[in-house]
């Protein structure tokens, strides 16, 4: 166990306890079981339990039943922290799932949604009807990201970043058969490896393991993504350790423009009057914070623009400064036609995602007296209270200047990871910007290994590649303290080479 001065001083490590015993796994028969777990007491269950009826009675992603040594039940969060059901206090380096910015636990965001919940909690968007939440919160995201991508006009409201993917891909072909009466724009090229949601399109876009049994790209026929006739289709991430990985023998002298030609050559080879769209993560996110070699999403744009296809930014992981700017495709002085958001909008403190429309696709989609208005109805869209804590969410942003936090201590906490882990064997480098990081080791190293042990005995929460299981991810909130993040860095070379030399020690 780490014994560090900084360890003894600080709340965290004082609770630091050896790994939780490995006997936690309810009876092999829990499923079937109805019986109740016999309970500690009836105010306040122990961590046992609630595992127990977890296991029993809640569905959680990628949750791998029967296994509960690493499960955690949250109870309590304030500020760059958590607490679970046993009090035990944990550093959280991921921001809740990649989404609070401003920090946990923050009464002015209570009081805000209190507010407009006694005014008026809910009122429909659709048809005529309209609010002035919706309608403010509109401008205000307008305004703001006008500032990095000076064409966006419109703003549409849903529920999450994946109804916000599938809302672009509607309003993509809708645009391009507007224009042009076209039938046929309706392909839409993504990246490999890369995460646009769970809903059935924005999965039929990922091509991630796990992923393979859902999605339009397994069903057989006009939809089969290696088909000519395929509607998703793909092309490799422009990052030197993806392309160097299956161009084993071919270096190339510059990644980001051998996939920028991949890009062009598959428009050409599908006819540029069958593409609608090209969806991209400017930084992926679920596959380890992998920033794109710098030269091709400026080529991406020129050839979108030279064929007519349009450029749908997926910023629900990059949005609202976790890269150190505001959005992820303005580091790389291009604007697209769609952005997608979600996530850090409201800092997760109640769901809310959508898309923003640059002016030229407008001009199209909304004029007056259109034949067909556009249908795309959720009933929770521009709900009024997440409107409300948008826009309280933006304004504490602004007030303490959270975007240029991100920025400067993300930058000095990539050199320190750099200083710290290089020379470590199996580790490679730290990837991404801001306070969006992917520390990336060779196939020797498990992420989920270093996620786990981070979690059970460092107490710290971390994110991990599920594609390749070779980064670790963090993405913490924009205001943690200086001192959580040191202890941060300690705890993980100390993990990482606890990690490394036990399996050295295995193989010798
Ligand atoms: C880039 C990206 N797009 C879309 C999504 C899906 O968003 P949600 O989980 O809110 O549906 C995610 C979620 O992680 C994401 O990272």
């Amino acid at each position: 166990m780490v014994e560090s001065k900084l360890y003894q001083q600080n709340p965290i490590q004082d609770q630091l306890k050896p790994p939780l015993s490995t006997d936690l796994t309810a009876p092999s028969s829990f499923l079937e079981s109805t019986a109740n777990f016999p309970s500690s007491s009836e105010e306040s269950p122990s961590r046992e339990e609630w595992v127990f009826r977890d296991n029993r009675s809640l569905i959680h992603s990628n949750h791998e039943l029967g296994s509960s040594v690493h499960s955690i039940v949250f109870q309590k969060a304030k500020d760059s922290y958590y607490w679970d059901v046993n009090n035990v206090q944990y550093l959280d380096m991921i921001g809740g799932l990649h989404t609070c910015h401003i920090g946990h636990g923050r009464e002015e965001m209570a009081q805000v949604a209190y507010n407009q919940m006694k005014t008026m909690e809910f009122a429909p968007n659709i048809y005529n009807y309209s609010h002035s939440s919706a309608i403010k919160c509109a401008e205000k995201l307008v305004s703001i990201t006008k500032h990095e991508y000076p064409s966006m006009e419109r703003v549409y409201f849903t529920s999450g970043g994946s109804e916000a993917v599938e809302a672009s891909i509607h309003l993509a072909e809708r645009y391009w058969s507007l224009l042009n009466n076209s039938q046929t724009k309706k392909k839409i090229i993504s990246f490999r490896n890369c995460y646009h949601g769970s809903t059935f399109v924005s999965s039929s876009l990922n091509e991630q393991v796990g992923k393979d049994e859902y999605g339009y790209q397994n069903l057989k026929g006009p939809t089969d993504r290696f088909s000519k006739d395929s509607i998703f289709l793909s092309i490799d991430f422009p990052h030197d350790f993806i392309v160097n990985s299956f161009q084993k023998h071919t270096q190339h002298a510059n990644n980001g423009f051998f996939i920028a030609e991949q890009l062009e050559n598959l428009i050409k080879l599908e006819g540029p009057e069958n593409i609608a769209a090209f969806i991209a993560e400017p930084i992926q996110g679920v596959n380890g914070a992998l920033e794109p070699h710098k030269d091709f999403f400026p080529l991406a744009r020129r050839i979108c623009d030279k064929y007519g296809v349009l450029l749908i930014a997926d910023e629900v992981m990059t949005g609202f400064g976790k890269t150190g700017k505001w959005f992820g495709l303005s580091h790389y002085g291009i604007e697209p036609d769609i952005v997608v958001f979600g996530k850090g909008v409201t800092s997760g403190y109640l769901p809310l995602g959508g898309m923003m429309l640059a002016r030229h696709l407008c001009q199209v989609l909304f004029k007056a007296n259109i034949e067909h208005p556009f249908l795309h109805e959720f009933t929770f869209s521009g709900h009024p209270v997440c409107c409300e804590i948008v826009m309280k969410n933006l304004e504490i942003m602004f007030d303490e200047n959270l975007v240029q936090r991100a920025a400067v201590m993300g930058t000095q906490l990539k050199s320190t990871l750099v200083q710290r882990l290089q020379g470590i064997p199996h580790f490679k480098e730290v990837s991404g910007m801001g306070f969006m990081l992917g520390l990336i080791f060779d196939e020797h190293v498990s992420a989920k290994r270093i996620h786990e042990e981070l979690a059970t005995c460092y107490h710290i929460l971390v994110d991990y590649s599920r594609q390749n299981d070779r980064v670790v991810l963090i993405t913490p909130p924009f205001n943690i303290h200086e001192r959580d993040l040191n202890i941060f860095v300690d705890s993980i070379e100390q993990c990482v080479r606890n990690i490394v030399n036990t399996q050295q020690s295995t193989y010798h």
